[in-house]
């Protein structure tokens, strides 16, 4: 049986993530890791927690030391329009941070997943069915830390053979906790704001195509990556992985569908819609699908008619 440690499981991948792995492999074999935030509710009471800040080495070789850790979802990050807030923060969380979760999966033998980015690709990059391996040149402090990320990973399996996997997610959309600060949340906030005041104003300007996913997506592959036969992989870490692409005006009437009264209007963040200008439409996951079965569940109107069902509920 697995033993998994889950770093920033109070984050919006890592709440959603430590709950499903615990389902799959047992409550008690995968420990919630969270820093500055301590998790509630279901997160909290299902299994252990610890307080686990990866840019302190030593209190992520005491936490993997107690539960005899074996694997590491290494989610603890920060997210694009913060880092460029805050490029030393995210220096040091995404690159220091990184490096001592490899330097301690190195010495107590674990697995390690680590999710790179659209970010990690740069105006340079083909930005349709942008490759597999192309030019990654990112002009963000976050895409910086995310190619030294994938790099690092890469370093790691071949010179230390630690069993490194990772993807490079999409923008990720989800109901159970916001994105902290991202230049993809706009597709989060736009279905809470339909719900609650049929009216949203978008940071991005109609036109601006990313690629996004649904959680569930985003949770199925990172298991289904983890537990693939490692000789069939190539490539380990930052697989393209895509589900969908949209702008906002696709998002919006997708929701219209539902909300025939929805209105959406624009008032444009120049910094984050910078960010997602340099990032590609769409990127081609072809590698992903030959050497792990990498496959979805969720298009646009199947996610919002998800999106829409679970925050009703919610927000009532
Ligand atoms: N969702 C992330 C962000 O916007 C991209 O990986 O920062």
């Amino acid at each position: 049986m697995k033993k998994i440690l889950v770093t920033g499981s109070v984050g919006q991948i890592g709440s959603e993530l430590t709950m499903l792995l615990r389902k799959l492999y047992g409550n008690d074999n995968v420990v919630a890791g969270g820093n500055r935030t301590k998790p509630t509710g279901k997160l909290l009471e299902s299994g252990p927690f610890e307080i686990v800040d990866c840019t302190d080495a030593q209190k992520v070789a005491d936490v993997v030391k107690k539960y005899e850790i074996d694997t590491i979802y290494h989610l603890a990050a920060i997210l694009s329009a913060v880092a460029e807030a805050k490029p030393n923060l995210a220096w040091n969380v995404n690159i220091n941070g990184l490096y001592n979760v490899l330097e301690v999966s190195r010495e107590y033998k674990c697995a390690v997943f680590t999710p790179s980015s659209i970010g990690a690709f740069g105006p340079s990059t083909p930005p349709d069915d942008t490759p597999q391996d192309t030019i990654q040149r990112p002009n963000t402090m976050y895409g910086v830390t995310k190619v030294a990320g994938e790099l690092l990973c890469d370093y790691y399996f071949k010179r230390f053979n630690v069993d490194t996997r990772g993807v490079r997610y999409p923008g990720i959309i989800s109901n159970e906790t916001l994105p902290g600060g991202g230049t993809t949340d706009y597709a989060v906030d736009i279905y809470y704001e339909a719900i609650k005041k049929k009216q949203y104003t978008c940071f991005l300007e109609a036109g601006t195509f990313l690629d996004m996913m649904y959680m569930p997506d985003a949770l199925k592959a990172a298991v289904d990556l983890m537990e693939a036969d490692p000789a069939k992989l190539i490539h380990r870490n930052a697989f393209n992985i895509s589900t969908m692409s949209f702008d906002p005006e696709m998002l919006g009437a997708s929701i219209r569908k539902h909300i025939p009264e929805f209105k959406l209007d624009y008032d444009v963040d120049p910094i984050r819609q910078a960010i997602a200008a340099s990032w590609p439409n769409n990127m081609d996951d072809s590698a992903a699908t030959e050497e792990w079965a990498w496959n979805y569940d969720f298009d646009l109107a199947k996610m919002t008619a998800d999106m829409l069902t679970v925050l009703t509920k919610k927000l009532k």
